[in-house]
């Protein structure tokens, strides 16, 4: 029989997923599940006929550079890949695949549940509940903001807004949207399309990020951006941390500027800047946009689909170079 390929796998995967890796490939598994280094990366890789990494994993020009010879083809399971130097595999022959469209219902969902919590003011309403400093019922009562019918921007209009806007028009919201490119008249939707994503900000009620990262979209929300926004605007990022600029948004939601933010994703997760701990008007998740069972669970069959497929001499169904 000949020889299963090698996989190196930098994080623990969920059991089905596991399972039905290590049926088809020899996997070398991380078990303790710990984020690696550099080194931990190059040294893992080490006779391994693939990788099979995820976000925490920085796959730079430098450890690109220095992976074994044996090393054919990374999947990675995530939808987003600036994690990984793309021009670096390319440069080395290296096909790299992702997980699109698995996750995008269930990152949506986590926009909306920001959304919600945000203009809800869900965290401070939970924490009095638990410690116990609700004292009764009053007609001023933490109000929020209501979010039925308001204008909603999404800065990035790709699957995953497409979501978020389907969602939203439940709640009557009035969708406005920057893409680097005009979608199609039938997936619009009635979609205000602007082509100048500063000029949409001042229309935005709430805003909500689900732009790809990379150097392009690097702190692209900084104060001059939140400036354009109406006050007391709410904004909710489930793309990822450094698109925002968090000195500026901290500063914003301590002034008022802004009624609250829900983040999902940070800039250096999981060490957070320290100013959001602080603000009680701003809703933070840990990164749950794709944590669920069923969707975790389709990530890493996507992962193995694109593996498989590689290593049956065929087309990679999800390659990004
Ligand atoms: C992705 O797939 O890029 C997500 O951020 C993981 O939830």
């Amino acid at each position: 029989m000949p020889q299963k390929p090698i996989i190196f796998v930098t994080r623990r995967l969920p059991d089905a997923v596991t399972h039905r890796l290590t049926s088809a490939y020899e996997a070398r598994l991380n078990e303790h599940d710990g984020v690696l280094s550099p080194d931990q990366l190059v040294t893992g890789a080490e006779g391994a006929d693939a990788l099979l990494v995820t976000p925490t994993d920085k796959l730079t020009a430098e450890v690109i550079g220095r992976l074994p010879k044996s090393v054919k083809m990374i999947a990675t399971f995530s939808v987003g890949y600036e994690h990984i130097d793309l021009n670096a595999a390319k440069a080395r022959g290296l096909p790299v695949s992702n997980t699109p469209d698995v996750l995008t219902d269930a990152t949506a969902d986590i926009a909306l549940l920001l959304m919600l919590g945000a203009a809800r003011r869900a965290y401070e309403g939970e924490r009095a509940v638990r410690e116990a400093t609700w004292k009764s019922w009053s007609t001023t009562y933490m109000l929020g903001i209501h979010m039925t019918g308001k204008r909603l921007g999404i800065f990035g209009m790709g699957r995953i807004g497409q979501a978020v806007a389907k969602r939203a028009r439940a709640f009557d919201m009035q969708i406005h949207y920057f893409n680097r490119r005009r979608l199609a008249a039938h997936l619009e939707h009635g979609a205000i399309y602007h082509a100048s994503a500063d000029e949409m900000l001042p229309l935005c009620d709430f805003l909500s990020i689900n732009a790809p990262g990379g150097p392009e979209t690097h702190h692209w929300l900084n104060t001059e951006r939140i400036a354009r926004l109406p006050d007391r605007a709410i904004v909710v990022n489930t793309s990822r941390g450094p698109l925002v600029d968090d000195n500026g948004l901290t500063a914003a939601l301590k002034s008022g500027k802004l009624f609250a933010a829900g983040l999902d994703v940070f800039e250096n997760e999981p060490n957070i800047h320290p100013g959001y701990r602080e603000l009680p008007n701003v809703f933070l998740l840990p990164h749950l946009g794709s944590a669920t069972v069923e969707t975790r669970n389709a990530m890493g069959f996507k992962a193995l689909d694109n593996l498989d497929a590689f290593f049956a001499g065929q087309e990679l169904p999800d390659r990004v170079v």
